[in-house]
């Protein structure tokens, strides 16, 4: 049988032989063997193992697709992250300091987006099959925080109260300061009856908050979420950051960087979840395109006690970004775009004299186009820091220093 010996790791976790061939599950320097199905390998056997191979700690691991790196040590998986980040740069031609990997432990994450089916039995529920549309249990999941599990039941009663007989659920699941936060999306179209039925397994459940496709059909308490000293109510499904770890550690290097600031603005600003804190110490100016975000955002400042003052603003900073002259007494930028990255706005930051920027970014690639853009004009990329809210994945979360030299 053919050996494959395994070069690197692609972006999505997979092992890459010379070809490409892809076999996922496997881990560079390893020398495997398996059935050729056009690029992909498939019942493989590793015939070396590599020395950072270790045990999955998930039972699940072997069918579920929502990890893909368990089968790499801890170290392994923090430096081919941070290389992925070197690597999107380079290809820039820029040239960084990066930090060492802040990574959230297991069992921390807050929110997941659970797929449930119609069985004949009943439901259930789960995260999709690696590669597949298949849903797998994951009862003993190791990333979601034992009180999110608790989610899982209730999916599957909510699919079969309004579940359609051939289309899946998806069940985005937060946790809140008083409980579950649950918001539905792929069921049956609302009526009265339905209406009912939902709001009784609301009370049945004794969850926080229940939308079905945006409208709230049910809320026991406002499912608030904490930044700094301010309570906010996001809006159902909004963003949020995937673990409380990973949160703190994305604020605490963006408090580093505006460190002293007492103008900032915070960009793609979500619910607040920097803008509200940052507000303990200086005067921050949110923008955001969501309205029902920014509009939650507001109502949290003003209810909370001892924040400076905190003015908002929805817009569309693809199509509408903030003018040099908008930033012109801004002391600190905080941006924090979706994964398409921020370049229209990037570029009037680069146009801008705004001294310090904190840039946070899930997207390498869009990140280091940006980067570029920053450097460019003469703007220093002084440190990147990855944060790993999303162990075992492959997703990169990073806050990089950009400072006007
Ligand atoms: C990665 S999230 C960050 C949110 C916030 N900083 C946080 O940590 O919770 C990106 C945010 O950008 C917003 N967004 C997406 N496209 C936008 C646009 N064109 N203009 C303004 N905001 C946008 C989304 O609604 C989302 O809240």
């Amino acid at each position: 049988m053919e050996q494959y010996t395994i070069t690197r790791l692609g972006h999505q976790g997979d092992g890459i032989a010379e070809g490409p061939v892809f076999a996922p599950l496997t881990l560079p320097g390893e020398v495997v063997t398996g059935t050729l199905d056009g690029t992909r390998l498939t019942d493989i056997r590793i015939i070396t193992p590599s020395d950072q191979r270790v045990a999955a700690p998930c039972r699940h691991y072997k069918s579920c697709g929502g990890c893909q790196v368990q089968h790499g040590s801890d170290a392994f998986v923090a430096d081919w992250k941070v290389d992925i980040v070197r690597h999107a740069l380079a290809a820039q031609g820029i040239e960084a300091s990066l930090r060492p990997v802040l990574t959230s432990a297991p069992k921390t994450r807050r929110r997941a987006s659970l797929s449930v089916r119609r069985t004949k039995k009943g439901a259930m529920a789960g995260f999709h099959a690696r590669a597949s549309d298949v849903i797998v249990q994951i009862p003993d999941c190791q990333l979601l925080h034992p009180d999110l599990l608790a989610a899982i039941p209730v999916a599957e009663r909510l699919a079969v109260i309004g579940g359609s007989r051939k289309g899946e659920l998806s069940v985005l699941a937060t946790l809140s300061t008083v409980g579950l936060d649950l918001a539905v999306t792929g069921g049956k179209p609302l009526d009265g009856q339905l209406r009912i039925d939902l709001s009784a397994e609301v009370e049945a459940s004794k969850l926080a908050r229940l939308s079905w496709d945006d409208e709230v059909v049910g809320q026991r308490e406002p499912p608030a979420q904490h930044f700094g000293r301010a309570a906010v109510v996001p809006p159902p499904g909004a963003f949020l950051q995937a673990t409380p770890d990973g949160e703190a550690a994305l604020l605490g290097a963006i408090r580093e960087i505006v460190a002293g600031a007492n103008h900032i603005a915070d960009l793609f600003a979500g619910c607040g979840t920097f803008a509200l804190p940052l507000a303990e110490r200086a005067e921050v100016h949110a923008v955001e395109g969501d309205k029902d975000m920014i509009a939650a955002l507001d109502l949290g400042w003003r209810r909370a006690v001892g924040l400076k003052k905190v003015t908002h603003e929805g817009r569309d900073l693809f199509r509408r970004p903030l003018m040099p002259d908008e930033l012109r007494k801004m002391d600190a930028v905080v941006i924090d775009p979706p994964r398409a990255g921020a370049e229209a706005q990037v570029r009037e930051l680069a146009a801008s004299t705004v001294p310090v920027i904190a840039f946070v970014s899930c997207n390498p690639v869009t990140f280091a186009r940006d980067a570029k853009i920053l450097v460019d004009a003469g703007y220093s990329l002084s440190w990147v820091q990855v944060v790993d809210q999303f162990r075992w994945s492959s997703h990169i979360e990073l806050v990089a220093r950009f400072s006007l030299t």
